[in-house]
């Protein structure tokens, strides 16, 4: 525990109950709030990891000790989530695939948790990693472009679920080759989609989906002097290839 922490009560039973209850009132509230997928974050350090993580899982009764004592609640939260939610919708769980510290949560215990998803119905395992100690920033697993991208590829292949990845994937070509060699199903963008707002758009370009000056469904205020930019650039570059040729 560190210094000036607050140390968190052991939960009782009844605590349980109506933590689980209130999670199923989170997911109705989702329901009528009209999202169409429901993510369970078992990561990070939240709740739900620090039940399955042997390092903050200290207790002795059925909710602790072992693997499937400490995979119960999580287990329990999303049995009763996959059944508040529509059926036709799918319920992701972001995980923690390993703690990254000395006597942590493994990727082994990854796998078996994601099997024990899979078997309640759960969709798509989002794999991050880190946060159960320290900063939340704190690289416990060395920082590289996709680094988390391994963790959705083991559980994928070896699970048979759907995983997304996250972390680190920028580039448009990078995000499609990990689909392509069907290393995830999904790749999740979060802090390059707040430098550029529009990389779904980028990313269609630089995929060569659409033209370079298909600018028409960004955001009209400016889709419209961003086409006529593209235009004027490549008029631009074709002067200048011309004047260098002369
Ligand atoms: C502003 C901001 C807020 C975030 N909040 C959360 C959060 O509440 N829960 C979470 O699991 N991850 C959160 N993250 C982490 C992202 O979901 C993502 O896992 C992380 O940024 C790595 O992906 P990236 O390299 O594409 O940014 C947040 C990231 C940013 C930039």
């Amino acid at each position: 525990m560190a210094e000036g922490h607050i140390v968190p009560h052991k939960l009782s039973i009844p605590e349980l109950t109506v933590l689980k209850d209130d999670w199923v009132k989170a997911g109705k509230r989702a329901i009528e709030a009209g999202f169409d997928v429901l993510e369970i974050h078992n990561a990070h350090g939240y709740l739900m990891h620090q039940f399955l993580s042997p390092i903050s899982n200290t207790r002795h009764d059925g909710y602790g000790g072992d693997l499937k004592g400490r995979m119960r609640f999580p287990l329990e939260v999303a049995e009763a989530l996959r059944e508040t939610w529509p059926d036709d919708k799918p319920v992701f769980v972001r995980v923690s695939a390993v703690d990254g510290l000395e006597g942590g949560w493994t990727m082994d215990d990854t796998v078996v948790y994601a099997k024990e998803l899979k078997a309640r119905g759960i969709d798509v395992i989002d794999c991050s990693s880190g946060g159960l100690f320290g900063s939340a920033t704190a690289a416990r697993v060395k920082r590289s472009w996709g680094f988390q991208v391994p963790y959705a590829e083991r559980v994928r292949s070896e699970v048979g679920i759907k995983t997304m990845a996250v972390g680190l994937i920028i580039d448009p070509l990078f995000a499609e080759d990990i689909l392509q060699k069907e290393k995830a199903d999904l790749i999740a963008i979060a802090r390059e989609a707040l430098v550029n707002p529009c990389w779904p758009q980028m990313a269609e370009i630089a995929l060569g989906r659409k033209p370079i000056d298909a600018m028409d469904d960004w955001p009209v205020q400016y889709g419209w002097w961003l086409k006529h930019r593209e235009r004027t650039l490549e008029q631009i570059r074709a002067d200048e290839t011309a004047a260098r040729q002369n």
